[in-house]
């Protein structure tokens, strides 16, 4: 257990004082964990905080509306986290009378709670003895240890798993998984760690073997895909606007967006133009269409670049569904739309 006692010594003396660890109330850990999935503390902090005031407990969150936990989402990317927020938040509400689960098998049935919330919430909120395992848990596990399996292999996650799991003491997993992910967040951090300057300098297989900047081993990059998105801004005589709810699958399900046009490879400026000059809203052609950018606008998703061009249209008369400003700021949208309209429509 040396291991152990060292890595929890050197969370109490270095943690970050955070304000999901000063609670054991389930409905705060879930909310933070689910906030901090492919987030950093920094970023998810304020949205963390802004929620807990919007809706202090699971039965508001339950009673406010999709668009609601959207908007307050908004900028945090990953948007299917916020919808399955508020699925479970009705459900826990309405199913489970307003209780959590209290063990780490209750919490894997609710949806969004994978095994890492499951063992996050279950240790956080219980105590129950569940090793976490997340990115920061396989780095300084693979990289201490000296486990070289490939973690794009599912497989891999059972080993680790294992090895969390034998490393957590039974009396103390709150603060081991706290402290490993701390130790993964602020000290073996996947780039240029400061490995001279840490407790584990004499023991860590890595940093003795030179392997730190090759553990852990990955083997499949995320495949990123290149889009190539046409925004129209459809303006009638009354500045009214038209903005729609995203539909379907996909990342931005439910959230709203101005009418798109994708083209499926990169396109001169010009070639856009002809595209967009044959739009009709519903057989109604415009009498000016101005391009707002001709360079796109790079914004990078976890798995898309996406390039974006912009083009105001603007029409004759009144337009069918056509919004006020006021009215469409009340919307949730991507965070590239979002800044599109702040930056814009002042
Ligand atoms: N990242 C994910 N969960 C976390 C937690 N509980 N504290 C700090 N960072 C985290």
């Amino acid at each position: 257990m040396q291991f152990s006692n060292v890595l929890i010594n050197w969370y109490l003396q270095n943690k970050r004082n955070l304000p999901w660890r000063e609670t054991k109330n389930p409905y705060y850990i879930w909310l933070s964990e689910i906030i901090l999935q492919q987030t950093r503390v920094a970023q998810g902090l304020p949205y963390y905080e802004t929620f807990l005031i919007e809706f202090p407990n699971v039965k508001v969150l339950a009673n406010a509306n999709e668009e609601q936990v959207l908007k307050l989402w908004q900028g945090l990317g990953y948007y299917s986290r916020a919808r399955n927020l508020h699925f479970t938040a009705k459900y826990v509400t309405s199913e489970l009378n307003g209780e959590f689960p209290k063990d780490y098998k209750g919490l894997l049935k609710l949806r969004g709670i994978g095994e890492y919330t499951a063992a996050a919430i279950a240790s956080f909120s219980y105590n129950e003895p569940v090793a976490v395992l997340d990115g920061n848990v396989f780095r300084v596990l693979s990289r201490y240890f000296g486990v070289d399996l490939d973690i794009s292999q599912p497989k891999t996650k059972i080993e680790f798993q294992k090895l969390a799991q034998s490393l957590l003491p039974v009396n103390n997993a709150a603060e081991f998984n706290q402290a490993i992910m701390e130790f993964g967040a602020l000290q073996c951090v996947p780039k240029s760690p400061n490995c001279y300057d840490c407790i584990f300098n004499t023991s860590c297989y890595a940093l003795q073997k030179n392997e730190v900047s090759n553990l852990p081993f990955k083997s499949k990059k995320t495949k990123v895909t290149k889009r190539f998105l046409n925004y129209l801004i459809l303006q009638d005589s009354n500045k009214k606007i038209i903005v729609e709810k995203r539909v379907g699958k996909g990342i931005w399900r439910n959230l709203f967006q101005f009418p798109l046009i994708e083209e499926f490879e990169e396109k001169s400026s010009d070639t856009s133009m002809e595209l967009i000059k044959a739009f009709r809203f519903n057989d109604i052609k415009p009498i000016e269409i101005l391009m707002l950018n001709e360079n796109y606008i790079k914004h990078k998703l976890s798995h898309q670049d996406l390039h974006i061009r912009f083009f105001k249209l603007s029409f004759n008369g009144e337009l069918k569904g056509a919004e006020s400003i006021e009215k469409i700021k009340e919307y949730p949208f991507p965070i590239v739309l979002h800044n599109f309209i702040e930056t814009n429509f002042l």
